[in-house]
């Protein structure tokens, strides 16, 4: 029997640099000191799926170099099963990564090895899931496939539309959550990357197919888009460090709690709070929590 969530998305060795400010065009910046640690928006959403308790696994691709290591060090000492992570021979996909003291990024990646999963790799890991989370920086034809057969075999299925892509109407129509960023939804809604949507607009999601929509919008928490109406989800005020990887830490917490049961606002409730805690520490996979962290932090 497989895991009960399956996440199928990119294994980045993330190389991290903070500076000052990123440089512009033609221009040169010096950082500090970098940083490589376990990134790749699929690898992030299984780590803190893992660390709260999920039994779930990653179908994903690496490469037999030192980063794939890294990786799949990360992935296990987190508890996710990796019997789907092929180790292939191209170099581990690597996302070069700039972090400002506002605890912003910018980043680029270097897929590698992520463009090596095909369509047919889902087929062995998806039998038995609850719940599939895809995200993008893989093939597209890989994460429609994956959407649409799980959507066809019973399994739920959240899209994190990271980074945003077009994807064919049949694909956004078996999705049953769609997840996003504010930017992204922007970007779906046919507006420029920087215009504010107004939430009454965020509903202009649903039409384009997904039973449900979850937009994540950073400090203030997230939006709920049912067919019945939105709902608005704070988060809690925290101290920012480095927002690298938020998103993906939300995602891996949302699967969690739907594939526990909980209704779709209690689910984002907690991934609310999961992507909060992520940003107070550094990169993606080291900074998320355990259960027991999470309550601790709570508490405090
Ligand atoms: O979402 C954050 C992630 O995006 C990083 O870990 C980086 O690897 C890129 O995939
Ligand atoms: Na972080």
């Amino acid at each position: 029997v497989t895991a009960q969530v399956l996440v199928v998305g990119s294994a980045n060795a993330d190389l991290v640099v903070t500076a000052e400010r990123r440089p512009a065009g033609g221009e040169t910046v010096l950082g500090g000191d970098t940083e490589t640690l376990p990134g790749g928006k699929g690898a992030n959403t299984a780590v803190a799926a893992a660390r709260l308790g999920a039994d779930v696994a990653l179908l994903g691709a690496v490469g037999d170099d030192a980063h794939g290591g890294l990786l799949l060090d990360s992935l296990k000492e987190s508890g996710v099963r990796t019997e789907f992570v092929r180790v292939v021979s191209k170099p581990t996909g690597l996302a070069f990564i700039t972090v400002t003291p506002d605890g912003e990024n910018s980043i680029l990646v270097s897929p590698g090895a992520n463009r090596t999963l095909r369509p047919e790799d889902v087929t062995a890991a998806l039998p038995g899931a609850r719940v599939m989370v895809a995200s993008l920086e893989i093939p597209l034809a890989t994460v429609e496939h994956a959407v649409t057969t799980a959507a066809a075999a019973g399994t739920r299925t959240i899209l994190n539309l990271s980074p945003v892509a077009s994807v064919p109407e049949e694909t956004l129509a078996a999705v049953d959550l769609l997840l996003v960023n504010q930017h992204e939804a922007a970007l779906l809604l046919g507006k420029a990357e920087d215009t504010p949507v107004r939430a009454p607009e965020l509903s202009g999601l649903l039409d384009l197919g997904p039973s449900t929509a979850v937009v994540t919008a950073g400090a203030r928490g997230a939006v709920v888009v049912e067919a019945d109406g939105l709902t608005e989800v704070p988060s809690p005020s925290v101290d920012v460090v480095d927002t690298t990887g938020a998103g993906d830490a939300f995602a891996g917490a949302l699967a969690t709690a739907l594939c526990d049961g909980a209704a779709l606002p209690d689910a984002v409730e907690r991934a609310v709070r999961v992507a909060a805690f992520s940003v107070t520490r550094r990169g993606a996979q080291p900074s998320y929590p355990t259960v027991a962290e999470l309550k601790v932090s709570q508490h405090a």
